[in-house]
């Protein structure tokens, strides 16, 4: 392939921007093996939760999430062993010292604190280890009613900033979409020091099963429809915010990653379709960004990222009202 699809993302040099995202994949050394040989420019390992430090084992475990989805054609093939997923300290510090012996690429941890103090102390634990970066996996559901909305978001960005100032390895932090101004929040994360914005976290939502009357736990994996609401926000931002964007959730195909470059993703990340179809995956969505833009006459990455974002529309807000009133009428009733 002639085209260049060499990526700056949070200031790591990467060989192209397709990157798998923290998974159980990343989570087991065989599997970084496979995603490496697969041609994985990056690895983004599993969050160590606070909880698994401070009881050992997890109290919020994702694998207490699975079960629902049907996993097409690897029906749990690709799955390592979920009660070796997110197991302990230990476990994930010997993860990350495999992996920085064992590859070559960037490794980038990722860490789900819940206070200060163990936030702080965790990321300068991990960051000795001598990691590449480090993602902040923010998991917040903000239900207490008499907190702010300012001070949800105060909450988020002190934390930012404090880290920070904590660790000097490249940050990036993991944002869910349900802020009530996303475009300033984007703008405050990188001035307090996030190098990069990793959008967007999927917040897991259970369901009511009605034969037990209980909250049955259920991870379903994404579906490429889920990009269009990443899609969105990178085009509102790319030019906007002093960072890199990485774009996760519903980047399944090389025609999804072409999307999200061109929106103004610096890289996209994968999880569920490496989880549904393996470790290949990656090397064929990461070849299919490169034909369609060697096709279409590109020299590089850079030179289509952002082609389809906002940055010459002066107000972003006005350019989603009319698409909006566009996408109504665009309904053709089949009465
Ligand atoms: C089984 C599973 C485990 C995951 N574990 C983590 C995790 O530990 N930390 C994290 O930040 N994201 C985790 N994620 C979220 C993924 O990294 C990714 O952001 C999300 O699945 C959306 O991307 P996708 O559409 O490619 O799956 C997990 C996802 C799945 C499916």
């Amino acid at each position: 392939m002639s085209v260049d699809l060499s990526t700056r993302y949070m200031g790591l040099e990467l060989a192209h921007p397709v990157v798998p995202s923290a998974s159980p994949l990343t989570g087991d050394i065989d599997h970084i093996h496979a995603l490496v040989d697969a041609g994985a420019p990056a690895l983004v390992l599993p969050s160590l939760f606070e909880e698994q430090i401070e009881h050992d084992e997890m109290a919020v475990h994702f694998s207490l999430e699975l079960g629902a989805d049907g996993f097409g054609e690897a029906p749990e093939g690709f799955f390592p062993q979920l009660d070796e997923y997110n197991t302990g300290p230990e476990d994930y510090l010997e993860l990350i010292r495999r992996a920085k012996a064992e590859v070559t690429v960037p490794v980038i941890a990722s860490l789900n604190g819940v206070s200060t103090g163990g936030w702080t102390l965790y990321a300068q634990i991990l960051a000795d280890q001598g990691i590449d970066g480090l993602e902040l996996n923010i998991y917040k559901i903000a239900a207490d009613m008499r907190q702010t909305s300012a001070e949800v978001e105060k909450s988020y960005l002190d934390l930012v900033e404090l880290i920070r100032k904590s660790v000097d390895v490249p940050l990036a932090v993991k944002i869910g979409p349900y802020f009530s101004s996303t475009a300033d929040m984007a703008r405050r994360f990188a001035e307090a020091g996030a190098d990069a914005l990793v959008m967007f976290n999927r917040f897991y939502q259970p369901d009511i099963d009605l034969d037990t009357l209980g909250v049955k736990p259920n991870l379903v994996l994404s579906d490429p429809v889920e990009l269009r609401l990443v899609l969105r926000w990178l085009a509102v931002l790319y030019g906007r915010v002093g960072c890199s964007m990485a774009a996760t959730s519903g980047i399944h195909s090389g025609e999804d990653a072409v999307k999200a470059l061109l929106a103004g993703a610096t890289v996209t990340m994968m999880a569920s379709a490496l989880l549904r179809h393996g470790a290949s995956r990656l090397g064929e969505v990461r070849d299919g960004l490169a034909s369609w833009l060697e096709e279409r006459g590109y020299e590089s990455v850079s030179q289509a990222r952002g082609s389809l974002s906002y940055s010459s529309v002066p107000d972003p807000g006005v350019f989603e009202r009319t698409s909006y009133m566009k996408t109504l009428n665009s309904y053709v009733p089949s009465w």
